[in-house]
């Protein structure tokens, strides 16, 4: 088989050299964590971007083998043949350059692509200039903030089958490798698919199988527990990049992955998507995404930040790709943009973290405001989440006060005092969750003291009645007026259903 920068760049690699160069990498602690003790912290992810350039040299400037091996496969740069020579031994780097994994240029050895050790693993993709080489439709991107958000989000339980739509380099699918027994990884894209395969070799994985699709075409009638997508959502009048635009106009790689993902689920299965959609002035984003959902046999739980301006949106995409336009292409494009924009009757962006889960019978739909920040890996905290939404959309207010009911161990309460004559007097407080999703909000006293109460003992009723006979209501006045302020904190995970608690016992830590 002979190499191809698109279907095969790494066509004549035997695997025993790609195991040869993991041994030179775990010699030489070629590891995430040293790679951030010796780059400054502020070029964390960005070593090979625009200005990093002498940052890296002072930082790496002592010659030692790490330092050789970041310059070389993180940061890109060409290094003296016998300094990789020492580093790599005379027959491995003769075997590599064969394979096309490194490249002689003017100054030395260069590796063309970026192996970056990542999360326990590497992954390979490419420098940023394959932007503007006559690869771009086939660049491979590397970990952004949108391949972390599904990351993050998808619950580490043991699971038999799961499916990464959108791989890339392979980043969901190696972190699914270590919890499922089956991954199957979809691109579109071969080169893609060459870099995950070696990636998965150089891992020592040997439960992915990356396919090239179109969408799910290549696993039609298969069933899988857990689904993680980020699939190339920007819309734009585009179809430069694979990797950003999917080439199908507006938002329809959003509306094709959410009406068709359910048909891929097991009864029970998660799919975690993050992406943007449109909204338009005669239909909003949420109202969309609802049409879209309908039907397909799935629960959906969204997490949304606030809606882009339009405007905002090409400027920040079109500013990530213009170094190489001029004033007056720049002006061009974006005026193509913004008149597509118009053209489609778009009045916004919407992005979000989609959590669905396939459940028969009356599906739930639940959009709410993403949290400033979520920090760290919540998968549990997800499953518990879909878990108290279908309870709340399934059992009877009875069934629901019949339960006994424990507050968040994340949860905190901070009370504001005013002057009340000559002393303080608690006036309101703030309730608000620790990680992972901090959430806040206000809660009046009697409802600060309700919480207090839920311990996993006593039912919701036995202390919806106290509080009712604290301000002298009835039973049915204050079922009335509660409810729905213990629904609302029942909705974002302050307070659990102690039947909903513990987490399965089989979840690997997170
Ligand atoms: C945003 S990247 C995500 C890469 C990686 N999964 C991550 O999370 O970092 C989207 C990926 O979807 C792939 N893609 C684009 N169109 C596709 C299609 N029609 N079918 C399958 N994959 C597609 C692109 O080639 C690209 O690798």
């Amino acid at each position: 088989m002979t190499t191809d920068p698109i279907r095969n760049p790494f066509a004549t690699l035997d695997p025993a050299d790609i195991e040869r160069l993991r041994k030179v990498f775990e010699r030489h602690n070629y590891t995430e964590k040293a790679v951030q003790e010796v780059l400054p912290k502020c070029l964390d992810g960005f070593a090979n971007s625009e200005g990093a350039g002498p940052v890296v040299q002072r930082a790496l400037r002592e010659n030692t083998p790490l330092n050789t091996l970041v310059r070389l496969c993180l940061v890109g740069l060409s290094e003296e043949e016998a300094v990789v020579r020492e580093v790599l031994g005379e027959s491995l780097l003769s075997d590599l350059l064969a394979g096309g994994l490194f490249e002689r240029t003017a100054k030395g050895i260069r590796c063309p692509f970026i192996i970056y050790p990542v999360r326990g693993f590497y992954i390979v993709y490419d420098h940023l200039s394959a932007k503007h080489s006559e690869i771009s439709k086939f660049m491979v991107m590397g970990v952004g903030t949108s391949s972390l958000a599904p990351a993050n989000a998808a619950p580490r339980r043991h699971y038999r089958r799961a499916l990464d739509m959108g791989c890339g380099g392979g980043f969901q699918s190696f972190q699914l490798a270590g919890h499922c027994d089956e991954v199957v990884g979809l691109d579109i894209n071969p080169r893609a698919l060459s870099m995950a395969r070696f990636a998965a070799v150089l891992n020592r994985m040997d439960n992915i199988d990356f396919r090239m699709s179109d969408f799910f075409s290549a696993v039609e009638g298969e069933k899988f527990d857990l689904i993680v997508s980020n699939p190339p959502f920007v819309i734009s009048p585009e179809s430069e990049y694979h990797y950003r635009d999917g080439g199908l106009g507006a938002d329809r790689v959003a509306e094709t992955v959410i009406r068709n993902v359910g048909n891929y689920l097991e009864e029970g299965g998660v799919a975690v998507i993050i992406c943007e959609w449109a909204s338009l002035k005669e239909n909003n984003a949420i109202d969309r995404l609802r049409q879209w959902v309908d039907g397909s046999g799935c629960d959906l739980w969204l997490s949304t930040s606030k809606q882009a301006d339009l405007v905002a949106y090409a400027m920040s995409w079109i500013r990530s790709y213009q170094q190489h336009l001029t004033a007056e292409e720049y002006a061009k494009t974006y005026d193509r943009w913004l008149d597509y924009y118009e053209k489609l009757g778009m009045d916004g962006v919407q992005t979000g973290l989609i959590a669905m889960r396939k459940r028969d019978g009356q599906n739930w739909f639940f959009a709410d405001d993403a949290p400033s920040v979520i920090r760290g890996r919540w998968g549990e905290t997800l499953l518990q989440l879909l878990d108290i939404h279908t309870l709340l959309n399934t059992a009877s207010i009875d069934e629901i006060l019949d339960q006994p009911y424990q507050l968040s161990s994340a949860a905190r309460m901070r009370h504001i005092y005013q002057q009340a004559g000559t002393r303080w007097a608690s006036a309101e407080a703030e309730i608000f969750l620790e990680d992972p999703l901090p959430y806040s909000g206000r809660v009046d006293q009697y409802t600060a003291g309700l919480l207090s109460r839920c311990d996993g003992t006593a039912p919701l009723r036995q202390l919806v009645a106290g509080m009712g006979e604290a301000v002298g209501v009835s039973f049915p006045e204050i079922v009335e007026a509660a409810m729905p302020i213990l629904q609302g904190l029942m909705q974002r995970g302050y307070l659990i259903p102690v039947s909903l608690l513990p987490p399965s016992q089989d979840a690997t830590p997170e």
